[in-house]
């Protein structure tokens, strides 16, 4: 799947980091963005890549300082932990703000930003507040802090992450305040239903903050995909490939695979190079597909029940309420098991241990169950797994 992957390998979207930026960087009392900026779309859908490649550089370009956190780079790290070391990494590049955060937090002598004291020495705990190592760092550099964080969900699954959160809340108020030079946090997301647990509630650290469906790659990325796909001994239409794009989930990895495999097939000739490039894709959607069908048939009749109601329900599942109890009943009743009548709440509980050790579902901290990849719910209604009952 190397084939689409490397730095000048990469379909450029300016506009849209540009429009993006300015939306970022709006400071305009009517802007709701000073609370952060969300986005989302599925995995594999080129978020990081876009962020990386493009929103960097124009946020950059405008004069802003970026910080940007990966919370899947490490998933066993704890989130805020995470996001300390990246604006630690950010500070160190900055001697003066790390002299003056040493200064604030009462470290005295030593060498600035060196061996005898680091960033690393004045962790947070230990008298540096995140609070602290953002002022230290607007005040030096005076720009506009952009804290890009990627994969935010991870911060809502454990109550370090929360904390982590409601510590940023209050950096971006005190840097949004008068003597700094502002914080914007930008967030994305492969799940919109946990990210939009990250703003919907008032004890949440960005409540209100808009959520915006982060765009799939269009068909100018298709005729850049055509025109640039080489090695094959025929052309590659992309009013063909375009439907096809679409129906593997907007995620590129799924067309590169399919030339990946068409590049080896010496035999082929060039009439019919469309042709199996339109068979590699569909085998590629029908392996994911398949995959995920042979998890779900793997489950217990208590387990699939709760997962199909899970499915069914999206936001508003409820798994312990009496009235769900009823609805996985009459799932396990229709898909024909006669053992289970009696649903019990420490059922539940198990199938959900048992659903998210699958990575079919994912919890949030305050025990929220959700599906852990959206598009699961798809390919399961269109294998008509989500009939009646559910
Ligand atoms: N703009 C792009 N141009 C070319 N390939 C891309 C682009 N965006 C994504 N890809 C490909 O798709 C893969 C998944 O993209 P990524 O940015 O990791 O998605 P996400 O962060 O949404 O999970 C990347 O490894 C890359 O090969
Ligand atoms: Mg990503």
């Amino acid at each position: 799947m190397g084939t689409l992957q490397t730095a000048d390998r990469i379909f450029h979207r300016p506009d849209l980091a540009e429009r993006l930026a300015r939306v970022v960087l709006d400071d305009s009392p009517t802007s709701a963005s000073p609370s952060g900026v969300f986005l989302s779309a599925p995995r594999r859908t080129g978020k990081t890549t876009f962020l990386r490649q493009d929103l960097i550089p124009a946020l950059t370009g405008a004069g802003a300082l970026v910080v940007y956190v990966d919370l899947w780079s490490d998933r066993a790290a704890d989130p805020g932990k995470v996001i300390v070391a990246a604006v630690k990494a950010t500070l160190s590049a900055h001697a003066p703000a790390v002299k003056r955060l040493a200064e604030k937090v009462g470290i005295k002598g030593g060498k600035v930003a060196g061996i005898e004291f680091s960033v690393d020495k004045i962790g947070v705990g230990d008298g540096a507040t995140l609070v602290d190592m953002f002022v230290a760092l607007s005040d030096t550099t005076k720009q506009l802090i952009v804290l890009l964080i990627d994969e935010a969900q991870h911060a809502s699954t454990s109550s370090a992450g929360a904390d982590a959160l409601f510590a940023l809340k209050a950096a971006r108020d005190e840097l949004n305040s008068n003597p700094h030079f502002g914080l914007r946090v930008v967030c994305t997301g492969s799940n919109q239903d946990k990210l939009a647990m990250l703003r919907s509630s008032k004890d949440q650290a960005f409540f209100g903050a808009p959520l915006v469906p982060f765009p799939a790659l269009g068909n100018d990325f298709i005729d850049w995909f055509c025109a640039n796909t080489k090695g094959l001994p025929g052309p590659l239409l992309p009013q063909t490939v375009a439907p096809l794009f679409r129906r593997a989930g907007n995620r590129p990895e799924m067309l590169g695979a399919a030339v990946d495999a068409l590049r080896f097939d010496f035999e082929l000739s060039a009439d019919r190079v469309q042709a199996r490039f339109n068979e590699a894709v569909e085998t590629q959607i029908h392996d994911v597909n398949q995959d995920l069908l042979r998890t779900i048939h793997s489950l217990t009749p208590i387990q699939a029940a709760v997962f199909k109601v899970m499915a069914a329900s999206g936001t508003d599942f409820a798994p312990f309420e009496a009235a769900t109890l009823e609805r996985y009943q009459r799932v396990m009743r229709s898909s024909g098991d006669k053992e289970h009548r009696q649903m019990q709440i420490t059922n539940v509980q198990q199938s959900l241990t048992a659903l998210q050790e699958k990575g079919l579902a994912w919890r949030a901290a305050r025990g929220v169950y959700a599906i852990d990849d959206p598009l699961t719910v798809d390919v399961m209604r269109r294998h008509g797994l989500l009939t009646e009952g559910c």
